[in-house]
């Protein structure tokens, strides 16, 4: 990961913290359009409350951008516990997607080129952990 994109993510996580009530409503609104499949996992989730874990979780993994020693074990963990949700490695894609398109609706103009450019590549690295730690754990 460069170091610009480390710092325009985070960077720009205050203004997604701050809508992310909205924000989480369109993710899974999002998530459930591109991939239909998926919303069987969460039928029994409270999806707003789903929501406020997905946030304040992404907020937490992108606060440690600087230090993979507890960003990877961190990401590792989550990946093992979605293994038993019954996520699979191609819905890490899906949810990369939704959540492109939701921080695109989300900041508007503010989602410049580049901020999306630094999010794709920091989403990118946390998935390949996750779904490498998730092709371990299966
Ligand atoms: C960077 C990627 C992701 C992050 C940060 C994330 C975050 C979270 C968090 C914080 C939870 C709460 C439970 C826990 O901590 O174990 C959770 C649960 C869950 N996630 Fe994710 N997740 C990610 C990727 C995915 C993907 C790719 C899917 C597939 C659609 C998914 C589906 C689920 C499901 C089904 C649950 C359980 C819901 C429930 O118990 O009601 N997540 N996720």
């Amino acid at each position: 990961m460069r170091r610009e994109s480390i710092e325009l993510v985070q960077e720009s996580f205050p203004r997604v913290a701050a809508i992310a009530p909205q924000a989480a409503a369109l993710f899974y609104g999002r998530l459930f359009e591109i991939d239909p499949g998926s919303r069987r996992l969460f039928q029994r989730s409270d999806l707003d409350l789903q929501g406020q874990k997905l946030m304040a979780t992404l907020g937490y993994l992108v606060g440690m951008l600087y230090r993979p020693e507890s960003l990877v074990p961190a990401a590792q963990h989550l990946a093992q516990r979605h293994v038993g949700y019954g996520v699979t490695l191609a819905q890490y894609d899906s949810v990369g997607t939704a959540l492109l398109w939701t921080l695109e609706q989300g900041l508007g103009e503010g989602f410049t080129p580049e901020l999306r450019a630094a999010w794709v590549e920091v989403y990118s690295t946390l998935a390949e952990v996750m779904r490498a730690a998730a092709t371990e754990a299966a």
